[in-house]
């Protein structure tokens, strides 16, 4: 198949891209945190393209992404107040919330499970786009399964050029993670995974927030978790991935001790010029957590070669958005993490 390619500036984009969502194909959309694949979340047939094209494994369930709050009614049932709180503050933006599904919500989309994800993205043309076409749009993150999200549209074109209908260029993802999932169907508001919208944002409207374990360990395989996404090994480069932890001369004499060619470095912008013989690629500016979560992906992406035998990576420290790009580079790192402050 030959994938379309159009500039969200388009006038002719949004109702092209309706009309394929319409006839059951697959569109692949820009939103603040990453590009999604979309489908018509309410048609079984299209949402089982999505786990094809992905490669996904068919007990992760998709997040309906929908234009405006009022939508969380055709799909959710017993929505708390807490939602309409939420939404109302945090909606359009990168926050999804998991809420009782109603029937009309098909198994495929929530993978068997009771429960619905539910997001509202803060890009003009993807609610344009969903508005035009009259249902909610199913869309895991774009990349093929396993690989570090994507956030450009040459990211989607390099991994499902030919076997998708449509990409909508909106440019860079603003966010670039993830949006932060939090499920609302029990007794007390649970983080299923950290993104834009801080914990500490959530806690100010909710007054109460328990973290899930996936957030902060990694998660068997065959264990039973309640974000089935959070199991599986995720964002990660095809090489491995170390995390330095320590003060940043600390962090660079344990890597000149250790590095060896087809070794990468991968740092702060402040952090180059500790790092000039190791050809150092940086992903943001650690003053500035926002530029490290939008290039984030799109370093690990440019990792993602057979040639890379182990990354070092630094991570910011501290709470709010820092804390989702801890989350996502832990993960990449299957959780491997060493102390340049206790290592000789
Ligand atoms: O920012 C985002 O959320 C992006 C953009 C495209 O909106 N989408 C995204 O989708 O990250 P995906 O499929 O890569 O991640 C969705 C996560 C998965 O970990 C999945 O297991 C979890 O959400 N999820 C979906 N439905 C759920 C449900 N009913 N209960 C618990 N977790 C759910
Ligand atoms: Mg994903």
């Amino acid at each position: 198949m030959k994938t379309r390619y159009l500039s969200a500036d388009d006038p002719k984009t949004p109702e092209i891209a309706a009309q394929i969502l319409q006839k059951g194909g697959l569109v692949a959309i820009p939103t603040e945190t990453v590009y999604g694949l979309g489908a018509n979340g309410l048609d079984e047939h299209a949402v089982a393209k999505i786990f094809e094209a992905k490669g996904r494994p068919q007990d992760n369930p998709l997040i309906l992404h929908v234009a405006e709050a009022a939508d969380m009614e055709k799909f959710c049932h017993s929505i708390p107040e807490a939602a309409w709180l939420l939404a109302e503050k945090f909606w359009p933006g990168p926050l999804t919330m998991v809420l009782p599904a109603k029937p009309t919500v098909p198994r495929r989309t929530t993978a068997g499970l009771s429960t619905v994800a539910v997001r509202c993205p803060d890009c003009a043309v993807t609610r344009q786009i969903i508005r035009l076409a009259g249902v909610p749009v199913a869309a895991p993150s774009a990349n093929i399964s396993g690989k570090p999200s994507t956030t450009t549209a040459q990211h989607v074109l390099h991994d499902h050029d030919g076997r998708i209908d449509m990409i909508v260029d909106g440019g860079s993802c603003r966010v670039g993670v993830e949006s932060t999932i939090v499920d609302l169907t029990e007794e007390r508001p649970r983080l299923l995974r950290p993104g834009g919208i801080t914990p500490e944002q959530l806690l100010q409207v909710l007054g109460d927030l328990i973290v899930d374990k996936a957030v902060t360990a990694q998660i068997d395989q065959d264990a039973v978790v309640k974000a089935p996404g959070m199991k599986y090994k995720h964002y990660a480069p095809q090489s491995e991935v170390v995390i330095v932890a320590g003060s940043r001369e600390k962090a660079a004499a344990y890597i000149h001790r250790c590095f060896v060619p087809g070794d990468r470095v991968l740092c702060f912008e402040e952090e180059l010029p500790l790092y000039e013989s190791f050809a150092p690629l940086a992903y943001g500016r650690e003053a500035d957590v926002n530029t490290l979560s939008a290039g984030l992906f799109a370093a690990l992406r440019e990792l993602d070669d057979p040639a890379v035998r182990k990354v070092y990576a630094r991570c910011p420290e501290g709470g709010g958005v820092a804390y989702a790009v801890q989350n996502r580079l832990k993960k990449a790192a299957a959780f491997q993490i060493v102390d340049a402050e206790v290592e000789v």
